[in-house]
């Protein structure tokens, strides 16, 4: 599932962050069909507080250029989660 969200047939310069991507929706990260994520109402919920709060705080949040995305995921095969992000905020 990891994988398909990087699909570049599917998402164009699917490993930039772009919030405006037309079709981001179509996104599997919470699965798909009748074991659809039972959490992400919740789970949505929460990022969505989260993530508010956080760009209420600070000014400004720029990404480390020298940040290597392979370098800081987990191992995990089902879900490919981040260990770090490395930003500098201000
Ligand atoms: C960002 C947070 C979360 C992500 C990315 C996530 C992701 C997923 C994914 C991909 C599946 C489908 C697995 C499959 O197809 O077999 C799933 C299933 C499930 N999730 Fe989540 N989940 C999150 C949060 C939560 C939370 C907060 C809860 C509960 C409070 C939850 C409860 C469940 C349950 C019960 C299922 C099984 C649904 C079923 O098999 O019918 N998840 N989740």
């Amino acid at each position: 599932m990891s994988a398909a969200n990087f699909d570049e047939e599917m998402f164009e310069d699917a490993f930039s962050l772009n919030i405006h991507r037309p079709n981001n929706k179509k996104n599997l990260t919470f699965g798909s069909g009748p074991h659809f994520c039972l959490g992400a109402p919740l789970a949505r919920l929460e990022l969505n507080i989260a993530l508010k709060t956080f760009v209420q705080k600070f000014e400004g949040i720029r990404s480390v250029e020298s940040f290597e995305l392979e370098e800081n995921l987990t191992d995990s095969a089902t879900g490919q989660s981040l260990t770090h992000l490395q930003m500098h905020v201000f």
